[in-house]
């Protein structure tokens, strides 16, 4: 099947994405506080390399240039998320002019070349501060993010309609407070479960605040999902399988639509009743405008009676799968682009979605600049032709799908991974700070055209 820009429909958003802490730098520039993300990466041994987000892309110098970059490019949207702690240093209270302004140029900047910006309140970098009082496991950060909320939508909910309140719930929610990977690094059910409930009940409360601030606001919030697949067809690993699909993709979405946490498959959830106060579930459902899918890969597991979670784990793509090599990315994942079809179809069914954007979707490479100056990514190329097919696939499907965002802009900090894995479709020289439009960027530009 051959496809082009238009089969997508008229009013779809093509954008990029990015989020503060992977770009920005500049982390102590004009009163930014700490976040999180800065604590952990500063601690020695922690991310890959020692890396840190101190210069990152210097997108904050650069954010110039960079948006003259993507309008090269013909995209004509641009999602990026707010650092807090630029905007509110200590997390609440004292409100930092410099970082109000450099979104508001930001954003001047997006609006001038025609890029419709998507703001993101929060991806991930919380301000140390909060942290130190509890961060996501302290119900006070209903009221902290609420007060951040008000500041963002008055400031700049004139310019901008489309907002996200949140990035992917269940990697910072999962790994920062269950599996203790991600910042704050905090490990165990009793972190994790009141953390859950009150990501979950910042959405609606965050949600409100939008509409109520921004005229004809178009409010969303976005979540990392894909789907599970059982190795075998046996009893057994199905159920590892739904224990495993209600973590990852329903836990934090179906809350919010009023479903109800999914604790007939992951038992476990009960304990989060503890802290469910009075009118929460009624409280808890949000109608968003849209839901963000963000998909990358699919995970394939099988029976682990050791596993106590979800009774199963994840397979070896190589020995179990016997996944070609050239069908996985640097980073480790499975390249399946039928994935993101089949993801569309199970969130598409959600009565109360009404549309959905692709927020992020893209590949890691280890990706060099040549000797002729030019980055060449094939596989990241061939990667997006077929993911790009399988959206429009669930579209004709009629899964309302509107606007689809590459992950990544650019090459960028990686998170544990630190600047080893590029996922950008700009490569960035970091000594220089150089950037070069990838191969795979110079496809999306022919393909918007
Ligand atoms: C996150 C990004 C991240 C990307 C690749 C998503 O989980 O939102 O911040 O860089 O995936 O790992």
């Amino acid at each position: 099947m051959s496809y082009s820009k238009t089969d997508f429909g008229k009013d779809f958003h093509w954008g990029t994405a990015t989020a503060s802490y992977q770009v920005e730098g500049a982390y102590q520039t004009d009163g930014r506080g700490m976040s999180i993300w800065d604590t952990l990466s500063h601690i020695s041994g922690k991310v890959k390399n020692n890396d840190t987000g101190d210069v990152a892309c210097d997108f904050y110098n650069r954010y110039e240039s960079d948006l003259e970059i993507m309008k090269s490019m013909n995209f004509n949207a641009f999602r990026f998320s707010i650092s807090w702690s630029r905007i509110l240093p200590e997390g609440t209270g004292k409100i930092n002019p410099k970082g109000i302004e450099f979104y508001h140029k930001l954003i001047d900047k997006c609006l001038s070349l025609g890029i419709t910006p998507f703001i993101t309140i929060y991806h991930w970098d919380l301000p140390q501060t909060l942290e130190d009082k509890g961060g996501w496991t302290n119900r006070e950060i209903l009221n902290w993010f609420a007060e951040y909320t008000e500041i963002l939508t008055k400031e700049y909910g004139a310019k901008v309609k489309n907002w996200m309140i949140l990035n992917e719930p269940v990697i910072f929610g999962g790994f920062g407070y269950l599996m203790g990977h991600f910042a704050p690094q905090r490990k165990g059910l009793e972190n994790f479960l009141p953390a859950v409930h009150h990501i979950s009940m910042v959405m609606g409360v965050a949600g409100r605040i939008v509409r109520k601030n921004v005229e004809k606001a178009i409010v969303g919030t976005t979540f990392s999902c894909g789907v599970i697949d059982p190795l075998k067809d046996t009893k057994e690993d199905k159920q590892g399988a739904a224990a495993q699909d209600a973590y990852w993709n329903r836990m934090f979405i179906e809350p919010v639509l009023g479903l109800g946490y999914p604790k007939e498959t992951l038992k476990w959830l009960e304990g989060i009743d503890k802290y469910v106060q009075e009118g929460d579930m009624e409280k808890l459902p949000f109608d968003f405008d849209f839901v963000g899918v963000q998909n990358y890969s699919r995970m394939v597991v099988t029976h682990d009676p050791n596993d106590k979670l979800f009774g199963s784990r994840g397979v070896d793509l190589k020995k179990e799968l016997k996944i070609n090599e050239k069908d996985i990315t640097s980073i480790g994942w499975e390249v399946y682009p039928e994935g993101i079809y089949r993801i569309l179809k199970q969130y598409g069914a959600y009565k109360n979605v009404k549309q959905i954007i692709v927020t992020e979707n893209g590949a890691a490479g280890n990706d060099k600049e040549s000797k002729n100056g030019e980055v060449n990514d094939p596989q990241r190329v061939k990667y997006y032709k077929e993911y790009l097919k399988n959206v429009l696939k669930a579209k004709k499907e009629g899964v309302n799908v509107g606007g689809y965002f590459a992950w990544s802009y650019m090459d960028n900090f990686e998170w544990m991974e630190g600047y080893s894995q590029r996922f950008g479709i700009v490569y960035v020289d970091y000594p220089t700070q150089k950037r070069i439009i990838k191969d795979s960027g110079k496809w999306f530009k022919e393909f918007l055209k």
